[in-house]
């Protein structure tokens, strides 16, 4: 619901990345924003970034993994803006392992994170979401939708955010609540350095996206728009995949190239 001060938003993870395009994107449409993260520099940064609009953002320091922490943190929103409109649940992290050398601590700490995390804010929040028939946008992942080599746990911890998006949007539905997810293929943030700079894996990226280019955090954090704007009053369980057309393909080899030597950018 729209007020004359603008909407009430949480972003978790609002310290980097996708998070801080998200927080910045609200504070531009002229909404209130907490930013969540566990970062306390990268929180000060973000509020310096924002000084200008520092009579309606807000940083709170969370552990997501700690449900006494989350709680603590949506309180204080409430405390500060009175209400929450929109909860955008992108804190998350990566985690390489196959599962026959993953200790429990790695797995416990992907699921803590990426999925504890969304149960937690999203359960503490809700009471306030449905007094204001608002809407929860969960970022999961491509990673969510197949499986990639070595990503186990990562790709257990984004299906499971992809369903529960699901379940909370059957759930909430008659409460007027919409939840979507929104599944990024491969965008510019500190969590995906290695991958962005590691020549070999940087190509065959770039072979495999139809746009023939990875993302850059505003592009996603514009969908996390659109989905807890009212343009998209109509869409809930979606789980919409934003990745340059990555997992269009079928997997098959490039016939193009190979059979008609043809290469053309991005192919
Ligand atoms: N970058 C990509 O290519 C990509 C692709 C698909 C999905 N995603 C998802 O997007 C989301 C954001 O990723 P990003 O690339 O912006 O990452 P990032 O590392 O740039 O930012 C993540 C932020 O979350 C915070 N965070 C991590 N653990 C936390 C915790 N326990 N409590 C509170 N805050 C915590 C970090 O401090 C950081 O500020 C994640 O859920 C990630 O899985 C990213």
């Amino acid at each position: 619901m729209q007020t004359d001060q603008g909407r009430v938003i949480i972003v978790t993870g609002a310290g980097s990345g996708i998070g801080a395009a998200t927080a910045a994107r609200f504070i531009t449409a002229g909404d209130r924003v907490a930013l969540l993260d566990r970062d306390e520099e990268a929180l000060a940064r973000q509020l310096g970034r924002h000084a200008g609009a520092a009579d309606r953002v807000m940083a709170q320091r969370v552990d997501m993994a700690v449900s006494a922490d989350v709680d603590a943190a949506v309180d204080a929103v409430v405390a500060r803006f009175g209400a929450v409109d929109v909860l955008v649940n992108n804190a998350g992290i990566g985690g390489f392992g196959h599962v026959d050398r993953l200790p429990d601590e790695k797995w416990r700490q992907v699921f803590a994170v990426n999925v504890d995390g969304v149960f937690y804010a999203s359960r503490r929040a809700l009471p306030h979401i449905i007094a204001r028939r608002g809407n929860i946008v969960n970022i999961a992942s491509i990673s969510g939708t197949g499986g990639d080599h070595g990503f186990a746990a990562y790709n257990a911890s984004k299906a499971a955010v992809i369903n529960l998006t699901r379940a909370m949007a059957l759930d909430h539905g008659g409460e007027g609540v919409r939840v979507n997810a929104v599944c990024p293929g491969l965008v510019q943030t500190p969590l995906s350095q290695q991958l962005c700079e590691t020549p070999e894996v940087a190509a065959r990226y770039m072979e495999a996206i139809a746009l023939g280019r990875l993302a850059q955090p505003e592009e996603i954090a514009e969908t996390i728009f659109f989905l807890a704007s009212p343009a998209a009053s109509y869409v809930t369980g979606a789980a919409l995949v934003v990745d340059g057309g990555l997992t269009s393909a079928t997997g098959q080899p490039n016939f193009t190239r190979l059979l008609t030597g043809e290469t053309r950018t991005g192919t």
